[in-house]
């Protein structure tokens, strides 16, 4: 969290991205100062505070470079609300409905999400008590309370000793089954429960021309609030019933205003957008007096100018303020460069990085470091079928130069290559288990069995153009 007095700093937070991002250090470290700058923002006690602005980034570097990955990792790191939006979306021709605006709107949603997930868990102990409650309700109805039985009359005398130990005997039936519930022991018998059902009106908003997506969306709520809570007798396993009740439980227990009020302050104060393909509305100079496209796309540059300078956006949780939310954009800027941008939104990304080109030592760090690297993920896969798969260093060194060799000869897709790549020496393996390779057999990928497997089509170019 952003008031932690233990927020990572600069330094740290490159560590952090280390553990997944190979090389592209000055981008690493410029991110890392934008986010860290955020937080001494929030601590800056005098009126100064709101008239920082934050540093947002111009990420500037080929495809498959890593610009992508390390807007996500930061913004995981920083336990930030994040949306992605492709800048080039918004010129496309019959694109309507869905304006500049909605970026603001993804982002307010994903941090009421995140605010709910951690309000939920605040209280999931209780919630599971009342969910243990109602699932022992359906398997053992608790006896008429005893003041309906004896209406009227003082409880203690008109019980009787065989009607106290029908009680006890109840209670400790219940007591009993508590224990086997929270143990799982009845998880697969099923039970009847009443599922309340998502409150959709059926009634769809048509987009009127007179009004934007906020209130199209406030209205549609309004409806399905107006609308009776349907609710579903259902009969399902124990422990399908534990997820459902549970959400249902939490979901009431939660207080919405709250999280409304919290979502918006972390959107605003803590949110990152990242606007990919901004170089794809950039209009370069040289085409002079540009047609029909260029005029839409110098139009999403100027749509995007008010939010990225700090405006008020409406949405369905309430007003957001975009004045601090860190926007970071990426585009590989082969044919336009960053300043054919409008000048007001180049002077909005104040703080430029290029991302380098990966080289073959790069591809072999990216196949074996991350803690996410794909030789590790395929790992995990064939792990899953009890077949351990292991890649000798001499294979990674392999896999890299074929990947590196690819790129240069048929076309540029940076670390993306290493994908296709190892998907296809792979591949015949995938097929194989569990059918011809049983469990516990050991797969060992040395340099031989890559070249093998991959040399015929690196040589044959027109092949590899469709299969690598
Ligand atoms: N420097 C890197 N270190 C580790 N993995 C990387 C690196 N660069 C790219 N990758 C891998 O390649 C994939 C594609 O990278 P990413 O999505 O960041 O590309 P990009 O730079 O955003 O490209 P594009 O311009 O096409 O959007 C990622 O999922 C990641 O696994
Ligand atoms: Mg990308």
């Amino acid at each position: 969290m952003i008031n932690n007095t233990n927020f990572l700093t600069p330094r740290e937070i490159v560590g952090e991205l280390d553990k997944y991002i190979i090389g592209q250090n000055d981008a690493k470290r410029n991110v890392a100062i934008a986010l860290r700058n955020r937080w001494r923002r929030m601590n800056v006690k005098t009126n100064m505070r709101d008239e920082i602005i934050p540093n947002n980034i111009l990420m500037i570097g080929a495809t498959g470079v890593g610009k992508t990955e390390i807007a996500r990792r930061l913004a995981k790191i920083a336990d930030a609300p994040f949306t992605k939006v492709e800048a080039s979306k918004f010129t496309e021709v019959g694109y309507v409905g869905r304006d500049v605006e909605s970026m603001v709107r993804d982002l307010v949603e994903q941090a009421v999400n995140m605010v709910k997930a951690s309000k939920k868990e605040e209280v999931k102990e209780r919630a599971n008590q009342i969910v243990e409650e109602i699932i022992l309700d359906a398997l053992i109805p608790p006896l008429k309370s005893r003041s309906s039985v004896s209406a009227g009359f003082n409880v203690e005398e008109t019980i009787d000793v065989s009607q106290m130990n029908e009680h006890e005997l109840n209670e400790k039936t219940r007591e009993r089954f508590r224990e086997k519930i929270r143990n799982g022991e009845l998880d697969e018998r099923k039970i009847e429960i009443n599922i309340k059902q998502a409150n959709n009106s059926g009634i769809g908003m048509v987009g009127g021309g007179m009004m934007d997506e906020a209130s199209m969306m406030n209205l549609q709520e309004m409806i399905n609030g107006m609308m009776p809570k349907k609710s579903k007798k259902r009969k399902v396993t124990i422990k399908d019933a534990k997820k459902i009740l549970l959400e249902d439980e939490a979901s009431r227990l939660i207080d919405m205003d709250e999280v409304k009020e919290e979502a918006i302050n972390k959107a605003q104060n803590t949110g990152i957008i990242f606007i990919d393909e901004i170089d794809k509305i950039a209009v370069s100079a040289k085409k002079g007096g540009g047609g029909g496209p260029d005029v839409s796309r110098e139009g999403v540059q100027r749509d995007l100018l008010p939010i990225v300078e700090g405006s008020a956006v409406n949405t369905k949780y309430g007003i957001i303020l975009t004045d601090h939310i860190l926007f970071i954009s990426a585009g590989a800027f082969h044919i336009s460069k960053p300043s054919d941008l409008i000048p007001e939104l180049q002077g909005r990304f104040p703080i430029r990085v290029e991302l380098n080109n990966l080289t073959k030592d790069d591809f072999y760090r990216i196949l074996k470091e991350p803690k996410n690297a794909l030789t590790k993920q395929y790992e995990a896969l064939f792990y899953s079928e009890g077949v351990e798969l292991t890649f000798l260093d001499e294979a990674m060194e392999e896999i890299a130069e074929i990947a590196f060799d690819i790129n240069s000869e048929v076309e540029n897709i940076g670390a993306r290559r290493l994908h296709t790549v190892v998907s296809h020496l792979l591949n015949e393996f995938l097929f194989d288990i569990p059918d011809k390779i049983g469990p516990n057999a050991k797969i060992v990928i040395n340099r031989e069995l890559v070249k093998e497997k991959l040399s015929g089509l690196v040589k044959n170019k027109d092949l590899s153009q469709y299969i690598l």
